[in-house]
């Protein structure tokens, strides 16, 4: 059977990826940032998961306003790297879960969750970002990964408490595949932060310190939020932080925190967190 051992949140801010390209993790700027990441690339390569759930959005890269689905899944064995316009980061293809993300595709379509299901997905940094700070990368990728996007750019929006029960049911259906593998649901993206308007470059770490305590012991609190007070707290684009509430939800009601970081730059809170699963690893 699958599993669910564990939950991670990162940031996927592009400037994390250029920092990773650059060699630039030690520097006095990124260091904070990267020491965070450490725990957490020990623990991936200490426990080996087969899989990583990664909730995503795509940044008008791969979707544009023609079609933009709420919930999407890339089903693809292997994942193109995509060019954002600036050229495609030097990285080998992302494989993919075929048999798993079928699974999955299937299985929340009978529980009531109908993703887009997608063939071809190039990924942007909402999906680089993470994966390639968190592990490495050079020749090849040591996880398979299976990408579920959400809109969080363009309203209608999901809400943050749809995004939970889709972490659950998820968790439902992850539980219900024969094979044995070990999967790690990744939530990406904020923490606080705008990027347009009169509040360009807003930053809110006492929100962001509240949003991680209460995702940690109370995630049933911050999924009944509005999108209004989300951005109210943490900006225009911090609505994303409803992707960390996806994968809330897909671990058991108490988790184990193993690590947590902060620090926040120019533009964005960046936090971080590894949770354990205390139903599918016992410890
Ligand atoms: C930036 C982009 C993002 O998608 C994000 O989530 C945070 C920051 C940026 O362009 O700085
Ligand atoms: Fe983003």
């Amino acid at each position: 059977m699958a599993r669910i051992i564990a939950g991670m949140g990162s940031p996927h801010a592009p400037a994390v990826g250029a920092a990773v390209d650059r060699g630039d993790e030690e520097s006095a700027y990124w260091k904070p940032l990267f020491d965070g990441y450490k725990p957490m690339r020990a623990w991936l390569e200490r426990e080996r998961p087969d899989v990583i759930i990664l909730f995503t959005n795509d940044h008008f890269t791969s979707f544009f306003l023609d079609v933009i689905p709420t919930f999407a899944i890339a089903v693809a064995n292997q994942h193109e790297i995509a060019d954002e316009g600036w050229g495609r980061r030097a990285l080998p293809e992302v494989p993919g879960h075929t048999e798993l993300a079928w699974h999955l595709s299937k299985t929340l379509v009978d529980d009531g969750f109908d993703l887009a299901v997608c063939h071809r997905l190039p990924l942007d940094h909402g999906s680089l970002a993470p994966l390639s700070a968190l592990m490495p990368h050079v020749k090849e990728w040591p996880v398979r990964v299976i990408p579920i996007l959400v809109n969080v750019l363009h309203f209608p929006i999901p809400s943050a408490a749809r995004c939970f029960e889709l972490g659950r049911a998820i968790r439902r259906a992850v539980g219900s595949f024969e094979d044995d593998l070990k999967v790690v649901a990744l939530g990406t993206g904020g923490l606080s932060h705008q990027l347009t308007g009169e509040r360009f470059g807003m930053i809110n770490p006492e929100w962001d310190a509240e949003f991680l305590d209460r995702l940690e012991i109370d995630p049933q609190s911050l999924a009944r939020l509005s999108h209004r007070e989300l951005i109210e707290r943490g900006g225009t684009e911090s609505v994303e932080m409803i992707m960390w509430l996806c994968m809330r939800g897909a671990l058991s009601q108490a988790v184990r925190r193993v690590h947590r970081n902060y620090y926040h730059a120019t533009l964005t809170g960046y936090g971080q967190v590894l949770f354990e699963d205390c139903e599918n690893l016992t410890r």
